[in-house]
């Protein structure tokens, strides 16, 4: 599907890419055959729709702000410079940017990741916990209601319990034909993404706002983080990255970057126990994609007891559920 969007003229500007609105050809695989496709609300739709009562859309309106600035919530349940919008584009809405509304039309169900079964507030939990480096907000309190129903009401019309939902994550890639490559992706680094997130990958602030997140580092998510998984970084990064060009990288490039980047150091993953060699065996769920665990250049990755700013290791809202 090629087609072309507007980036936003102030990110490219700053760059200095471009001084006004630019199109630029986007390059997203279809949607295929039999797959939903919803179009998730836009802020100005809530605004035109006198349908919704002005209490919901206090609410909505305070979820979309938590969502776009999750910074707001640093120190308490956020210790590292992201926002919930730094992977997931256009407000939760885009396409192969893991769009957040298919949480909410397919949960609760049971989660791999943590063996039991998840509703949205957990869902979401698990990106405060891992992605965020931080904690979630607790469960039925105004921030974690109003995150929730930012989700709801992206969700509005789509149909329920259907799992083939086109866009869903950030589309998956084949395997790559080469072993990904640490020394391609610094060089492919250097010359696509150190512009906006800098040679050490620890992003760029103006003004101490988050403008570039970082890619590692103690201000990046951790090591339990989805896109520490090299194919879940790769189909981020083909579709999305560099910004405004998705699909302009080959699915290689997009495998050699995702193996640079996560073959940093970034805090420790909350699940850590004894060795990060023993953490990769037990939650191989997910680490078996990942470079945790694994030695590179000399080092461990992942051995160490570093948390970041977050000053615990393990959120209280990590724990086993059993329903007795
Ligand atoms: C560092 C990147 C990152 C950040 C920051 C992040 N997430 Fe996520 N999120 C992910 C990844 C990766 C997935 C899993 C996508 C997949 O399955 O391919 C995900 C999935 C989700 C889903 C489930 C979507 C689905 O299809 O079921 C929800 C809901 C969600 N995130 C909400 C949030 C919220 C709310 C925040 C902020 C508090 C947040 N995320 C911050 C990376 C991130
Ligand atoms: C023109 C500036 C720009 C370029 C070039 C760019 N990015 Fe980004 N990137 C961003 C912005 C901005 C975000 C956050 C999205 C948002 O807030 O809308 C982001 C988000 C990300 C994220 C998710 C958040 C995080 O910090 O982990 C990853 C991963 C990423 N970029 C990787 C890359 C890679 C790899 C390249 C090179 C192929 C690249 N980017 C090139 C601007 C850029």
């Amino acid at each position: 599907m090629k087609k072309l969007i507007t980036v936003s003229a102030f990110l490219l500007g700053f760059v200095g890419l471009a001084h006004a609105e630019t199109k630029v050809p986007v390059n997203l695989p279809d949607a295929p055959e039999g797959h939903y496709v919803h179009k998730a609300p836009t802020m100005e739709d809530l605004e035109a729709d006198e349908s919704i009562h002005p209490e919901l859309k206090r609410v909505i309106r305070r979820g979309y702000d938590l969502f776009t600035n999750t910074q707001q919530l640093r120190g308490k349940n956020v210790f590292n410079d992201m926002n919930c919008s730094s992977c997931h584009m256009g407000e939760g809405r885009m396409p192969f940017s893991g769009p957040v509304w298919p949480a909410v039309t397919t949960l609760p169900d049971y989660r791999g990741k943590n063996d039991h079964v998840n509703n949205i507030e957990e869902r979401i939990a698990g990106c405060f916990s891992f992605s965020m480096n931080g904690t979630p907000p607790e469960y039925g309190s105004d921030d974690m209601v109003a995150l929730v129903t930012y989700h709801h009401w992206l969700a509005t019309g789509a149909k329920i319990y259907d799992y083939d939902i086109a866009g869903r994550g950030y589309g998956s890639l084949p395997e790559p034909e080469k072993e990904p490559s640490y020394e391609r992706g610094e060089k492919l680094y250097a010359e696509n993404c150190a512009i906006c997130h800098g040679e050490d990958g620890q992003g760029r602030k103006v003004d101490g706002k988050v403008q570039f997140p970082p890619l590692w580092g103690d201000n990046s998510f951790n090591w339990g983080a989805g896109l520490v998984r090299l194919n879940t970084a790769a189909g981020f990064i083909k579709h999305n990255m560099p910004l405004g060009q998705p699909g302009s990288l080959s699915d290689q490039e997009a495998w050699d970057l995702a193996m640079f980047m996560n073959s940093h150091e970034r805090p420790q993953d909350p699940r850590f126990e004894k060795s990060a060699k023993h953490t990769r065996e037990k939650y191989l769920n997910v680490h078996k994609h990942t470079m945790y665990g694994k030695t590179v250049n000399g080092k461990v990755l992942g051995e160490h007891s570093n948390t970041g700013e977050k000053p615990f290791l393990k959120p209280d809202v990590l724990k086993p559920r059993t329903f007795e």
